[in-house]
């Protein structure tokens, strides 16, 4: 992989599909819809230092047990993440670089933008790789300004300096809740609360200066989807409780989006062994990750995930850093085809794996493994992989499952002929590969 080799052992489950996505670096390239949805946020953390180019392929330990991943986080299983060899994967998430970041200590805050790669379902808002951006802000309980007498005065004037907005957050939870989102015995409650407002008040302001000039250019411009996007409502944006092994407490910011509440980051106060682990136990401070294409789909109100990979300059065109804000107007839909396929499961005493399955002990069917089986035979001419209908044998106690495919093109019609071509061999590799036995 661009002159780096890695040695494949039996954990080995990455396709070369997947590996080729690692050139593309479509964060970096000049007006690309991801390139600009950085720059923006970018934009809204001044003195923050940005880190746009780490390799994706990182150690098991990187990913998850610096972080505080449990043995039997599901996270770490074959079936949810790419493996290279048993110690080796591509990274889950941009996470995975916070401990490298820490210990090289170069700032107060950095923010971390890359591609990362996850085993997941098929459909229009998720695609095995994707964006994330990753951002952090450390203080020094030794080294702050002497003009103030704690560390938390200190945060607090900082606070004062993060711009204002007069959208109406809720947030009705308890900064600490001893249960759900406990205090770590290290901090002091104040500091916390402290930390937690500046750290709620930055994000705040990154999702609303930048969602309300994409509502307020969509409803100027009256493009053709405006009734249906960020135009038509004010923006509604709420704090909710979160876990994640690295932080506590933990928040996620949820945006009002066509009906649903929708995440739009994780975040919290850092886990304080990583930063002693990293060599800046005097520091402590906050933590947040947050998914690029979906504030590019929300922003620009694009439709489907797959568009971002796509080189035909009637998407690329569309996208300009020198305007920023502005309304994709998607191209005529292509016809959809929609296929399904039956079959029973094999039955988990079956030594014989799938995919995820070729060790030596016997795994489980794991739908993951469907999804991986279309995009490995369709690319992206699937748009979405469902799962329509589930029967147990009332007699046999065998299970059988329908799941329907959705081929589409996002440039073209595709024939008959090709549908009925890539569903062959869709079902084809299903038994193959997963052993199932097809209905
Ligand atoms: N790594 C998390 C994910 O991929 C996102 C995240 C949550 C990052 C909280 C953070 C954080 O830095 O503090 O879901």
């Amino acid at each position: 992989m661009e002159g780096r080799q890695y040695e494949t052992d039996e954990w080995m489950n990455t396709p070369s599909s997947i590996l080729s996505a690692v050139s593309r670096r479509l964060h970096l390239q000049p007006d690309h819809p991801l390139a600009i949805t950085r720059q923006l946020i970018e934009s809204r953390f001044p003195g923050y230092k940005s880190h746009k180019d780490l390799f994706p392929i990182v150690t098991v330990d990187q990913n998850f047990d610096s972080l505080g991943f449990p043995e039997d986080h599901p996270g770490r299983s074959r079936t949810d993440t790419y493996y290279l060899n048993k110690d080796t994967v591509l990274r889950t998430h941009t996470s995975a670089h916070q401990a490298e970041t820490f210990t090289a200590n170069q700032s107060d805050g950095y923010l971390i933008t890359a591609d990362v790669y996850r085993r997941d379902a098929i459909d229009r808002s998720h695609y095995p790789v994707f964006h994330q951006m990753e951002g952090a802000r450390t203080w020094d309980r030794n080294k702050f300004d002497r003009k103030y007498n704690t560390l938390t005065e200190q945060i607090m004037a900082d606070i004062a300096k993060i711009p204002k907005h007069d959208i109406d957050v809720s947030d009705p939870n308890p900064t600490i809740h001893p249960e759900r989102n406990p205090l770590q015995a290290t901090h002091s409650a104040e500091e916390v609360e402290a930390m937690a407002t500046h750290l709620k008040r930055s994000l705040e302001d990154v999702v609303v200066t930048i969602l309300s000039a994409a509502a307020s250019a969509a409803s100027k411009t009256g493009s053709p989807q405006s009734s249906a996007s960020l135009a038509q409502e004010p923006l509604k944006v709420r704090w909710v409780e979160a876990y994640f092994p690295f932080t506590s407490p933990s928040w996620e910011l949820e945006v009002f989006w066509q009906g649903d509440w929708l995440e739009v980051l994780g975040s919290g106060i850092v886990q304080q062994p990583i930063l002693n682990k990293a060599g800046v136990g005097s520091r402590s401070g906050w933590a947040f990750g947050l998914g690029l294409e979906r504030i590019a789909m929300l922003l620009y109100s694009i439709p489907d995930i797959r568009l971002f990979w796509s080189t035909d300059p009637r998407f690329l065109s569309q996208f300009s850093a020198s305007s920023p804000i502005s309304q994709f107007i998607p191209f005529s839909k292509y016809p959809a085809c929609f296929k399904d396929v039956s079959f029973w499961i094999k039955s988990s005493s079956s030594a014989a794996g799938g995919l995820s399955g070729q060790g030596a002990t016997a795994q489980h069917f794991h739908e993951n493994d469907v999804m991986e089986i279309a995009r490995e035979v369709a690319g992206d001419l699937v748009e979405d992989v469902r799962l329509v209908d589930e029967f147990v044998h009332p007699a046999t106690g065998r299970k059988s499952l329908c799941y329907r495919t959705n081929y589409r093109s996002l440039e073209r019609t595709l024939t008959n002929e090709e549908t009925n071509r890539l569903h062959n061999q869709f079902t084809q590799q299903l038994v193959a590969k997963l052993g199932v036995e097809l209905r």
